[in-house]
């Protein structure tokens, strides 16, 4: 299990502190009555349903849920349009002037869109996609940096009811092309590059790569973010210009009206073994279920500036940057770049600049702010703040207590938020007003969610004992099914406990019931908050004609959480050189892109294997965190880990 180390894992669960929500944020809480979990728990349909009616409905619903194990719809019946309810419901309102996006370029420009700009941008776009040809229930690819006409393309499809695949840009055009031919997209929304640390990502360039094999694809629609400099080729035929195509679009659009239960998203992320899987979002459920956890964990108020650092390429920027936030009538703030660029308070700056109150970050980020010292955020005001939350992997009590003095000044309750890709919404936080926090604990499952700690036979585990983390009630917007996979939909998440499903994290419930997230219990690794599997970078790996064998494990790393350790045997005949681990760990960053890139990676003679032929991971994790060699240069013997498989089978 790529858990934390014994002795961290003893640390956390040592940890006692409890910081109780302060008295002032619990009286103006939204989740204010201790009552709202009972409700929940006593009538979940009756209680989803009431968060429903707080959207704008075409055709109200018939019936909440439909629950044949393991397929779920919710809200059956039920017709709306999720771009109208993120944008024109609020363009019509007294919200028609209020920010809905405030953007800020790595470069230092900015933008605000209001409501109302909001709705006529995407009402352009939306008609310039209908233009090109793109029909509800067609595909649209999304490879783009975090510009305004990101989120303005997502609502767009949903406007018109063309499901988006949204890749992140910083994998490379490989990955791009699975993902495209696995969705069948018929169009490409992309930028001519993106700025990353001052220098030019040619986000275009590798989409051309990529289309050299993409038979769906008929048209590239592209927004000018760097001008000349970027040296994207247009091709003729197939590629046009974003700004052209929306200047000659009308910017007014009906919405289409969806099914409850018709598409959303696919949105691709990794699994134990095979290709990215395309998890897939319907309309309500995922919508209900992103505004109403945004509602009450972040405590969103009306006056609120809320800002997620996330990547909309990821889900947390899918649910909350864009649908979870804009549903309930926010102001979300939208940052380009990364936090230490130009300088390595530029996080720090913006907070000030905007006046942001709720502030959303990954575990990873913090750890790195904490290596940078205490005088950069020391030299901001930061007094805006009043929320802060953590997402994407366990936090350890001490980023816990660093982010709570240094950044939210010790007057900040602290949100760490649990959920996953195929969840859609945040399953297991505190409500900011109402419970308790330890650091280090994503506490208790939200309301209505019913979550479980079990063993192996599947039977719930005491207080204080290790085991796997299930759910055993349908929630809105868990995931629908995997994309062209409903077999695997089913063996994946359904098939270990008929009837319940497994998240593949490791979880221990303390004496107060409260849960602490253990990590994966498969073969994904965590990377600075990524989920990658160590089947892909084995196979990026397996991929170079140098190599004949590759064994990758996650390895705890201080501030990413997990680094990548790959274990290479190399063909008869080639030399096992610096330079050779270097071409391989480009070639990875070529085929995945940068964040699969392993940290290090060791030549040895044989990989340690059982008698079943099974890979010894647990070895190999333990050679890497030096419990067993220290000093792993002795790895530059290549048969060393032929000679301790040995003796660790002795040792069982
Ligand atoms: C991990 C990101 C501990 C977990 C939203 C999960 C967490 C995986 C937390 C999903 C948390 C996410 N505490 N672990 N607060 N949040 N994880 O699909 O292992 O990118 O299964 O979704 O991240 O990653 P994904």
């Amino acid at each position: 299990m790529s858990a934390p180390s014994e002795k961290s894992l003893a640390a956390l669960l040592d940890e006692r502190r409890t910081f109780a929500p302060p008295e002032d944020f619990r009286r103006r809480a939204n989740a204010s009555d201790p009552g709202i979990y009972d409700r929940a728990l006593r009538d979940p349909e009756a209680f989803w349903a009431a968060e429903a009616r707080q959207l704008d409905w075409f055709t109200p619903w018939q019936k909440v849920l439909e629950w044949n194990v393991p397929w779920a719809k919710w809200f059956v019946g039920g017709k709306l349009n999720v771009a109208y309810n993120c944008v024109d419901r609020h363009a019509h309102s007294a919200r028609r002037n209020k920010a809905a996006i405030i953007w800020e370029g790595e470069p230092g420009d900015s933008c605000v869109l209001t409501y109302g700009m909001l709705e006529r941008e995407v009402n352009r776009f939306a008609n310039a996609l209908r233009s090109l040809g793109v029909a509800k229930g067609d595909r649209v690819a999304i490879y783009m940096g975090m510009v305004p006409e990101l989120a303005i393309a997502m609502l767009a499809c949903a406007k018109i009811g063309a499901p988006h695949s949204i890749v992140f840009g910083g994998f490379a055009a490989e990955a791009l092309r699975e993902r495209i031919n696995d969705a069948k997209a018929k169009v490409v929304v992309t930028c001519d590059g993106a700025w990353r640390r001052g220098s030019i990502v040619p986000l275009k360039a590798s989409v051309d790569e990529a289309l050299r094999g993409t038979p769906t694809i008929q048209s590239v629609v592209v927004v000018r973010r760097i001008g000349d400099a970027a040296k994207a080729a247009m091709q003729a035929g197939r590629d046009v210009w974003w700004h052209e195509v929306t200047d000659a679009a009308s910017d007014q659009c009906a919405a289409e009206p969806m099914d409850a239960e018709d598409m959303l998203f696919v949105l691709y992320t990794s699994g134990t073994t095979g290709k990215p899987k395309g998890i897939v979002h319907t309309s309500a459920g995922y919508l209900v279920g992103v505004s109403t956890t945004h509602r009450y964990v972040f405590d969103i108020k009306e006056e609120d500036v809320y800002w997620c650092t996330a990547d909309i390429g990821w889900v947390t920027g899918h649910s909350y940057i864009v649908y979870g936030p804009l549903a309930n009538g926010a102001t979300s703030l939208m940052y380009e770049g990364t936090p230490d660029y130009p300088d390595r308070d530029r996080f720090w700056s913006v907070i000030d600049k905007y006046g942001v109150n709720i502030f959303y970050t990954a575990p990873t980020a913090i750890r790195t702010f904490m290596r940078w010292g205490t005088e950069l955020p020391a030299r901001h005001s930061l007094s805006s703040l009043r929320l802060l939350g953590t997402v994407g992997e366990p936090i350890n009590p001490e980023a816990w207590i660093w982010y709570h003095d240094y950044i939210g000044r010790r007057r900040c309750p602290i949100v760490d938020t649990w959920w996953q890709t195929e969840t859609g919404m945040i399953l297991i936080s505190p409500l900011p007003g109402l419970t308790a926090t330890k650091p280090g604990s994503a506490t208790r499952p939200l309301p209505g969610i019913v979550a479980e700690v079990v063993d192996a036979k599947g039977d719930a585990v005491g207080p204080g004992a290790g085991g796997y983390l299930v759910l055993k009630r349908p929630w809105p917007a868990m995931m629908r099914t995997i994309y062209g996979d409903p077999d695997r939909y089913v063996q994946q998440y359904w098939s270990r406990y008929p009837g319940v499903y497994f998240t593949g994290d490791g979880c221990k419930v303390d004496e107060d019931s409260y849960f602490w997230l253990l990590g994966r219990v498969d073969d994904v690794m965590n990377v600075a908050g990524h989920r990658i599997s160590t089947y892909e970078v084995e196979s990026a790996l397996v991929d170079h004609s140098s190599v004949a064998e590759a064994a990758v494990i996650g390895r705890t790393h201080e501030v990413k959480g997990q680094g990548i350790s790959a274990f290479v045997t190399l063909k008869e005949g080639v030399t096992p050189d610096d330079a050779l681990k270097n071409e391989l760990k480009q070639h990875v960053v070529g085929k995945i892109g940068a964040i699969a890139r392993p940290d290090e990676i060791f030549f040895v003679s044989e990989l340690p294997k059982t008698r079943s032929a099974k890979i010894m991971r647990r070895l190999l994790r333990d050679i890497a965190e030096g419990r067993i060699l220290g000093d792993t240069t002795t790895l530059a013997d290549p048969a060393v880990v032929a000679r301790l498989k040995t003796q660790y089978q002795e040792e069982g």
